[in-house]
């Protein structure tokens, strides 16, 4: 959405971005009530004239407000100073707002992932709010002292200050420490609805926009003539990107699959069968041993990022030199891009294979279009029901593009690939049979170099220690450990260490998204 052109009068929220991770996350809720919202890097706040909005958003940041650069102060000096528009701090938001106001902030007070807060005072802010509810933290600093004049509306089971409420000028300035955008927090979108309804915005967005965003991104490159080649991989979102651009573009879009040798267990026919039914007949490369070769015994995950993104490129430009072709085209989705740090002002959490492991020699040498780049998952789900793509695709975890390579903790070896898959393909068979694997986002299994003496055959033996993992999500940007019942982990864990002979160990991740990632590295 940074590039969005549109402002619809009346119904924009300005959302300014100060590199946290879920920036974007805001403006796709604000969406999601009807308002369209449109980001702006803090370095480009200059140049906003914020009489053209109804509200502006302050985001988080993986930076601290006492180390802030002069830029964000100046951004929130000018926001602030404006006596007329209303204003959301999120996080950092918060922070950076109390600070220049006068409040203090201290550094060393974080609180991560799931925090009970309680509300102090009554406001039309936490309308529909119970008196504690559960919300999402994401933070390292807090607000210890408030501004003079505002009054604090909430506080967190840890005695810190959760939500203010500061008159001035002729509006009303609201901070909230947690993240109202993230779906764990229970009553955010409640939250930010009342902040909509409180600063006037009308509610003039409609979700068929989702499509057409898509649409405008392919239709950029129509006048581009000569084959088109679109890498798929069997997940919803290169579904998408070449269902719509075989719509867009016409016959001339060939489906391309490679085989990196780090796809699931029966993984590349399965999906080949499925794709025909989308009507994609994909032409099949099978690299495994070019990828496995190189990935043997690196130990650095975002090496192993680099080095898939940059095989992925070499293979593609034979590809695309072979069809004579000058567009590429991804299923990139607007995460990809945050994780990697693409937005410029975010923090580089993990190098998508298709974002940052793409080596800029072949975004130099071809036309590379992402259609679904503005998009989240959820949303390429509705455009992929819309598109009538067949409900195999829609339904399918989200994987990642480096498939299994990412799955493997430490030293990289085909072995310890192959206790992974698996593993997996047990994790997800137990699941299925209790009718559980659609119920949640990811159910998978990883393994790194930790060892377990076990007792097998009334015989010590030394093995691996393979750690389940099962998360719900509906974004991938939070997440949350799945409760199977005991009764399911029993047959997780029996089922692995009978059939796989060297695991001696399984365990559970219980840790949610902050603090920890969906995938371990
Ligand atoms: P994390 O592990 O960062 O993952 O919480 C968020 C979501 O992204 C998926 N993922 C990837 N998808 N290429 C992809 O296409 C990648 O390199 C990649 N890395 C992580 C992950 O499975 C989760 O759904």
């Amino acid at each position: 959405m940074a590039e969005n052109p549109l402002l619809i009068p009346g119904s924009t929220i300005l959302v300014v971005d100060y590199g946290g991770q879920y920036a974007h996350l805001i403006a796709r809720r604000l969406r999601e009530l009807g308002v369209l919202a449109v980001i702006t890097p803090y370095t480009r706040m200059g140049g906003e004239d914020l009489s053209k909005y109804s509200a502006v958003v302050l985001s988080g940041s993986h930076r601290s407000v006492l180390e802030a650069d002069p830029a964000v102060m100046e951004s929130a000096r000018k926001i602030l100073g404006d006596a007329e528009t209303p204003v959301l701090g999120v996080c950092f938001g918060h922070q950076l707002i109390a600070e220049v106001l006068g409040g203090v902030v201290e550094k060393g007070c974080g609180e991560y992932g799931r925090v009970k807060v309680r509300l102090v005072e009554q406001d039309m802010l936490f309308h529909g709010w119970d008196g504690e509810e559960y919300v999402w933290m994401s933070h390292g600093d807090c607000v210890s002292k408030p501004p003079p004049g505002s009054r604090v509306l909430a506080v967190s089971e840890n005695g810190l200050t959760a939500a203010l409420k500061i008159p001035l000028g002729r509006r009303v300035v609201y901070t909230v420490q947690f993240h109202p955008e993230v779906s764990h927090t229970v009553k955010g979108l409640k939250l930010l609805d009342n902040f909509t309804r409180l600063a006037g915005a009308g509610r003039k967005w409609v979700r068929e926009y989702y499509f057409s965003l898509a649409v405008v991104e392919l239709e950029k490159y129509r006048s581009v003539e000569g084959p088109v080649v679109a890498a798929v991989s069997g997940g919803v979102d290169s579904t998408v990107a070449a269902v719509l651009a075989r719509r867009v573009l016409g016959e001339r879009v060939v489906p391309v699959l490679v085989d990196h040798g780090l796809f699931r267990e029966g993984e590349v026919e399965e999906v080949v069968e499925n794709l025909a039914r989308a009507g994609l007949e994909p032409l099949v490369l099978d690299e495994g041993e070019r990828f496995l070769s190189r990935l043997e015994g690196v130990v650095d995950c975002e090496e192993r990022r680099r080095i898939i993104g940059e095989e992925f490129a070499r293979v593609f430009d034979q590809v695309m030199e072979g069809q004579g072709a000058r567009l590429f085209i991804q299923g990139t989705t607007y995460p990809d891009i945050v994780e990697s740090g693409g937005t410029g002002v975010a923090d580089r959490i993990k190098s998508h294979h298709n974002v940052a492991g793409l080596p800029q020699w072949f975004r130099g040498k071809y036309l590379v279009a992402e259609p679904l780049k503005h998009l989240y998952k959820d949303e390429v789900r509705e455009v992929a029901r819309m598109l009538g793509v067949p409900e195999y695709f829609v339904k399918r975890h989200p994987f990642p593009g480096p498939g299994l390579a990412v799955r493997v903790i430490g030293v990289f070896n085909r072995r310890k690939l192959e206790v992974c898959r698996k593993a997996s393909a047990i994790v997800e068979q137990v699941l299925r049979r209790h009718g559980l694997l659609d119920k949640v986002w990811q159910a998978f299994a990883v393994v790194g170099d930790d060892k377990w003496v076990g007792v097998k055959g009334d015989a010590r033996r030394v093995g691996y220690v393979v750690i389940v993992r099962i998360v719900e999500s509906s974004d991938a940007m939070t997440a949350d450990y799945f409760k199977p019942p005991y009764s399911v982990l029993d047959e997780v864990s029996g089922e692995i260490t009978r059939s796989i002979e060297d695991v001696t160990m399984v365990a559970y991740a219980v840790t949610t998204k902050p603090p920890s990632t969906i995938e371990p590295c």
